[in-house]
């Protein structure tokens, strides 16, 4: 069991309340700060066991042997040597995140946090979602038996995810707004103590998602990519990810750190800008737009750690067009027979910028991050496909059709 404290990312004071949500001084966001010096880990040990989440127990922020879990993680970490080829650097990996239970890497929180609320006896736990935290939300508090509501922008959340949170059966509030607008309203249900909050602006669902970096570490031998580059919407993933490489560089299980590049759509894309001028933190964008509706957020709560995350390891945040996003989309998925939602592939797309801006050498080795499985958003493929008319069952046709004999 990890021995830990909650640290304000503002002002640093440091708290052992475990049902704080933010900083009761300054109302800052809280991190799990582990104790390196009381953990006891060792490679051989973890390569020992079965690859996912809990793998990393020692590292993980609750009491429990008998988690909430469906056997989140251990994704693939797959090498992409075509699409490499293609984008220009010498070594790519994919690090395929929907092949999580429920299709996104929102799981990997989701497995630490609910456990948490159960253990904390929270009866009801609640998001606002672009969509796939509210389908992930919904199933492990299904698994919980633990009442869920999800607080969706109306009309922007795609399809797949929507299915999910429904028919996981948890209380759906489509909200006339966008995302920000629906989290400013489950935050306020949260301080008034009516849910138990499972956002990123959780520290303990955050631990979960540091997994995505101890994982492929593990899954690269001990080694560390020159670069990862992750999309970036409430920008909770980016951060988590760097706090895991810190994590185990701190506990002497990695030698070196990676740089951190976060991809964000052009028409939602405070990071970016903030990194771009060398702002302190980010000009929310009141009417975000992108076709990726995952990141489809104006006003990241995260982004003062994302800031942080990008510049202390080196790093650099890129927008892409939506445009640029379904194409690298359509390219993992021919190239390398990955297929992601359009989120995701902005990391792809997003890393093609790098290479072209020179940021990322072409001698390089490199992780992109998908976040989310392409059967999510189904409409958006059906979009860019031509349906084909059908044909009688007889071989001649056929043959013709397919260009065969
Ligand atoms: N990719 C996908 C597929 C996502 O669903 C999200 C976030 C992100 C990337 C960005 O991660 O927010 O940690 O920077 N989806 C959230 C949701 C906002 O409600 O499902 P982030």
């Amino acid at each position: 069991m990890a021995r830990y404290t909650l640290e304000c990312v503002e002002c640093g004071r440091s708290f052992s309340d475990d049902t704080l949500l933010k900083c009761p001084e300054c109302g800052g966001l809280l991190e799990v700060s582990l104790d390196y010096d009381e953990i006891e880990v060792d490679r051989e040990t973890l390569e020992r066991r079965d690859l996912g989440v809990w793998t990393f127990r020692e590292l993980l922020p609750v009491s429990t042997d008998d988690p909430v879990t469906m056997g989140e993680g251990g994704t693939g970490l797959h090498p992409c040597p075509r699409l490499a080829e293609e984008l220009g650097v010498r070594s790519l990996y994919v690090k395929n995140e929907g092949e999580n239970p429920t299709g996104s890497f929102k799981d990997r929180g989701m497995t630490v946090g609910v456990t948490k609320a159960v253990e904390l006896g929270a009866e009801v736990v609640a998001c606002a979602s672009t969509g796939n935290t509210s389908a992930s939300l919904a199933a492990y508090a299904a698994r919980a038996g633990i009442t869920c509501a999800v607080l969706l922008p109306a009309g922007k959340v795609a399809l797949g995810k929507l299915a999910q949170a429904l028919f996981h059966g948890a209380r759906v509030v489509p909200v006339d707004g966008n995302f920000d607008d629906a989290l400013a309203v489950v935050r306020r249900l949260a301080e008034e103590g009516l849910v138990y909050l499972l956002n990123s602006v959780n520290p303990f669902r955050l631990c979960g998602q540091r997994t995505i970096a101890y994982e492929i570490c593990l899954q690269m031998d001990w080694s560390v990519p020159d670069a990862v580059v992750v999309p970036v919407g409430n920008a909770g993933n980016i951060s988590a990810i760097w706090q895991g490489f810190l994590d185990l560089y701190e506990l002497g299980l990695i030698d070196d750190l990676p740089r951190m590049y976060g991809v964000q759509a052009e028409g939602a894309r405070p990071v970016v800008d903030a990194i771009r001028s060398g702002k302190e933190d980010i000009d929310p964008d009141p009417e975000p737009e992108t076709v990726a509706t995952a990141i489809r957020i104006g006003n990241p709560v995260n982004a003062v750690k994302a800031l942080r995350a990008i510049r202390s390891s080196g790093g650099w945040a890129v927008s892409v067009t939506d445009d640029e996003i379904l194409e690298a989309q359509r390219e993992l998925a021919t190239t390398e027979g990955i297929f992601v939602e359009p989120a995701s592939a902005a990391s792809i797309a997003g890393l093609r910028k790098l290479v072209d801006r020179g940021e990322i050498d072409e001698g390089e080795e490199v992780v992109c991050v998908t976040t989310g499985h392409g059967l999510k958003d189904p409409e958006i493929v059906m979009e860019t496909c031509e349906l084909p008319e059908p044909v009688e069952p007889d071989p001649e046709r056929i043959k013709e059709r397919l260009g065969l004999g």
